[in-house]
């Protein structure tokens, strides 16, 4: 592998190779995303068309997006626009749904910005996509079923974030455990509304019979993220391509295990088709626990082998006051309710993972900022 390209066709091949059955049971039915423009929409969407395209060109699976693109239209979604199974919708998920919305078997709700130096500037538009946004799609959900001809799978990202900052006794965190949040802090918008959204969903679930499931993802990275996303990873690689020192806008210490993209993908659409009626999935990896100063490291070894990156790491405070407020000092998962009840199996290792982030990063350093 050396390119992006490379990178991308092994992952979507990775991907639909370990979603045979999932995508054979939605095969010619349709499915809706919302967010589909983020992050994990660039694995989301591209997975089902590589499916379409290589595995079953003849029951495709419908795909439909919705998005407000309040993060701009990333130029992968501009290169595939014009595929036959693919349409794409401008629309905010907090405004009521199209007049002519039409009728998905499956729905993922994946609509809402999940970088904390990017929502923190437009809590109530995060909050509401979480809550009222959702609301839509529940309500949709229930009307379909009265009218017999119910959804088959509904799909709402909440977050590990839900989890807050865990007691030490909590960690590796279980979906039992309840959580150690703040109602009032800089994150609340985002945490506390993902709570509420996971509560909806539970009802929704529970009082209409309705196959409404929750993911709960933990730090997700690879293609896809955008560099000028400020989540930790792409921070560091813009260092790495514009020639200076990785900085660390931490002491280095907080923790976190990192889940290469193509593994959480494979997970999501098992929640989607295979998960329990009113079930929370972790969606993330067990190990390595490592802080964010041997992810930088990490970083700027691989670069260095990659690319000849010659930099070295340096700290530096943040400017902007409440970037550490109510970050979370570790963060690990127990997946073993993923992999028990719907045979969620991460193989993707944080070196291999790392390699190939920094391969498409290489290719992608343009911003493509809204
Ligand atoms: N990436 C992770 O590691 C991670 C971790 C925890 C939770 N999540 C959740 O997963 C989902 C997707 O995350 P991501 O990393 O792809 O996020 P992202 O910020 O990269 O993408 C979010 C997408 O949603 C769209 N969007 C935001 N508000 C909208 C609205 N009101 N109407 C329509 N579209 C809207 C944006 O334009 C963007 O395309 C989010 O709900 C996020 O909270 C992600």
């Amino acid at each position: 592998m050396k390119s992006a390209r490379d990178v991308i066709e092994r992952d979507l091949d990775h991907i639909c190779g370990n979603l045979r059955e999932e995508f054979t049971e939605m095969a010619g039915k349709c499915l809706l995303i919302t967010g589909g423009a983020g992050f994990l929409g660039h694995y989301l969407v591209q997975a089902v068309l590589h499916w379409n395209e290589k595995y079953d060109r003849k029951r495709p699976v419908r795909l439909t997006v919705y998005d407000n693109f309040i993060r701009g239209v990333p130029s992968w979604l501009e290169r595939i626009k014009g595929d036959k199974s693919l349409t794409l919708v401008r629309h905010d998920v907090t405004d009521p749904l199209p007049s002519n919305v039409g009728h998905f078997q499956y729905i993922v709700h994946a609509a809402c910005i999940a970088s904390p130096t990017y929502y923190r500037k437009v809590p109530i538009q995060t909050m509401d996509a979480n809550v009222n946004g959702l609301r839509h799609f529940l309500d949709y959900c229930h009307a379909r079923k009265e009218e017999g001809r119910g959804v088959e799978g509904f799909l709402y990202y909440s977050t590990s974030e839900i989890y807050g900052d865990p007691t030490p006794e909590n960690i590796p965190t279980p979906e039992t455990y309840r959580g150690n949040v703040s109602c009032t802090g800089p994150r609340a918008c985002y945490d506390e509304s993902k709570r509420y959204g996971e509560t909806l969903c539970v009802n929704f679930a529970n009082h209409y019979d309705l196959p409404v499931k929750v993911a709960r993802p933990f730090n997700n990275y690879g293609p896809g993220l955008k560099i000028t996303d400020r989540r930790v990873l792409p921070d560091f690689a813009r260092d790495v391509f514009s020639g200076k020192d990785i900085v660390m806008l931490s002491d280095g210490s907080p923790t976190r295990t990192f889940c290469y993209v193509a593994d959480a993908i494979v997970g999501y659409y098992k929640i989607l088709v295979r998960g329990r009626k009113g079930e929370a999935y972790n969606i993330g990896v067990e190990e390595p626990e490592i802080s964010m100063a041997e992810l930088a490291d990490r970083v700027v070894r691989l670069s260095a082998e990659l690319f000849g990156y010659r930099g070295k790491v340096v700290k530096r405070e943040s400017r902007d006051k409440e970037y550490l407020v109510d970050n979370p000092a570790r963060r690990c998962p127990t997946i073993a309710k993923a992999r028990n009840d719907i045979g969620y199996n991460p193989a993707i290792g944080i070196d291999e993972g790392l390699r190939r982030s920094l391969l498409w990063y290489n290719d992608n350093r343009e911003a493509e900022d809204a």
